[in-house]
Order: C-alpha cells, then structure tokens, then sequence
C-alpha cells in the first residue's frame, strides 16, 4: 500500500535520483553465485529496481518485489527505457514471501535485498529465503553510505542544516557511517544457515548536480515531499538557492557494502 509506506510521495525522486551502486558490486554476486541465464534472481524491497535492472543483465530472470505499487510502477518505467524484458515485477513484503506467495515465486539462485533488509522481519526472512534458496546459490544485503545524515563534506552539513530548520524530527547527523541495526547483518547471515559469510567493498568519489541533491533528498523517507508539508516548494528553492551560492562541485565518498552468504546445502 503505497499511502502508508514511508516512501509514500518520495517514489518519482526515488526512480530518478536514487543511485545504483555500480557494476562493481553487480560483478561481485555474478562471481560469487556464478549467475548465468539460467539463474533465477530476487530483489527483495526493490524500490525502483536499482538492482533488479542492471542484475537482470546478468541472469535468466530477475523477480522485484516491493510493497510499495508507486515504486513498482517506478521500477517498471526504469526497466522499459534499459529495454529490460527478463523481469517479473510483483508487489508485496518479506512476510508475503514467508507466505505462499515464496513457493510460487521461487526457488531462487541468489536473492538481494538493497536498503531494505532494515524495513523487515529479518530473522524468519532470512529463514524462509534459504528455504527458496538453490543449493550453491545464496543471500546478499547492499548498503551504502547515506549521506545527508552520514556524509562528512562540509556541503552537506549545509544541506542538512537547511532541512533541519524545516524538520523536527531529522534523524541525527553524525558524519560517519551508522548501522540501522543492533545485529551486525554478517553475523545474523550466518547464524540463519548461510556459509561463507562474506563482506565485500566498493569505493568511489561522486559528483552531484543541483538537480540531483535536491531529488536525493526528496528520496529519503524522512525528508519525503510529504514530511515538508506545505512547506516543501519552501525548502526546494531555498535549497537551490544555498546550492547556487556554494557553487559545487557537491563531491560525496561512497562506500557501497554487499554482505552475503552461500546456502550449501
Ligand atoms: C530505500 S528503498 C531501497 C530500494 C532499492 N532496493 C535500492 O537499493 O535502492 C527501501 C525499499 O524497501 C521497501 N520496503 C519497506 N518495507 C518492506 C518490507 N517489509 N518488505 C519488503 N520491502 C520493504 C520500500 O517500499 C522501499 O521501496
């Protein structure tokens, strides 16, 4: 259901201005799982398909699926400008998954989930995707640095300083790194069945537009156009207006995480 997702509104910046993570990391899980055309991949809290589209290059079909339709409908017009035709798109949550609706999906070589494994019921969601699991295939949850709470360039503060005169409740910015989780996801992988636990890096430096700080922001669920209110034409043109003025470039270091595990039997 869209209007109760905390997405809800933020789905149109999500599908445009929500990065990738690279080929880097998709390169990784095709080693990994040895992922060809007759692997059958899920995404699991898919959003706009940052991982589904460029995955589904790499296997026979790759499912997305989502609770948020309005993201699905995103994730749909993405695949259709790649000209990506081997994906299944379907809206639903990790507890459909533990639901019937697992069996008539899968059984899955690996299964992804990016930025979202933290909106979940992680323990029996893990439990039930090593049941879908082929034998040799596995599990891999992607993370990357959010940077508007977690970045450390002096531009962001400024940006963040701007959101918080609007917003009460900001979540803190701490400028580095923080987990949204008490369980570290290596060790809950592993003791859900999984082996071979691995953590797996990428760096790269980033370069932002006005455009696309200011549609990384409206991505964010606690700083969707809905949180402003009536206040959000407000916030975007004093955005751009203290963008304009600090002249970029808008440099961010990205560290995408891609944790996984392989079932082996
Ligand atoms: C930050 S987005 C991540 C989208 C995409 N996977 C990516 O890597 O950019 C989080 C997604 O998780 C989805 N989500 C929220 N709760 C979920 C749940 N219980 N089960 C599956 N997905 C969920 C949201 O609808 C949203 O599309």
């Amino acid at each position: 259901m869209s209007s109760d997702s905390p997405f809800a509104s933020a789905e149109t910046y999500y599908a445009q201005y929500r990065p990738r993570y690279g080929d880097r990391p998709i390169a990784h899980l095709v080693d990994r799982f040895d992922l060809d055309d007759d692997s059958r991949a899920l995404d699991l809290g898919c959003g706009a398909g940052q991982i589904t589209i460029p995955l589904a290059a790499h296997v026979g079909t790759a499912v997305g699926m989502d609770p948020n339709s309005r993201m699905i409908d995103g994730a749909r017009g993405q695949a259709r400008a790649a000209d990506r035709e081997n994906v299944e798109w379907t809206v639903g949550s990790d507890a459909d998954l533990r639901g019937a609706v697992g069996e008539e999906l899968g059984p899955f070589t690996v299964t992804t989930m990016g930025r979202s494994f933290h909106w979940m019921d992680r323990g029996p969601t893990l439990d039930r995707i090593r049941e879908l699991t082929e034998p040799g295939g596995g599990v891999a949850v992607f993370g990357d640095t959010e940077w508007l709470t977690s970045g450390r360039r002096a531009w962001q503060d400024e940006v963040y300083d701007l959101a918080a005169d609007y917003l009460d409740d900001l979540p803190e910015r701490t400028g580095q790194r923080t987990e949204p989780y008490e369980n570290p996801y290596d060790e809950l992988i592993a003791d859900h069945g999984f082996e071979a636990v691995e953590v797996a890096t990428f760096e790269s430096t980033r370069e932002w537009t006005v455009d696309e700080v200011v549609g990384y922001v409206f991505s964010l669920s606690f700083c969707s156009p809905a949180t402003f209110g009536d206040e959000k034409d407000d916030f975007e043109a004093d955005l751009r207006e203290r963008l304009d003025e600090l002249g970029g470039p808008f440099e961010q270091d990205e560290e995408v995480r891609v944790i996984s595990g392989r079932k082996l039997a």
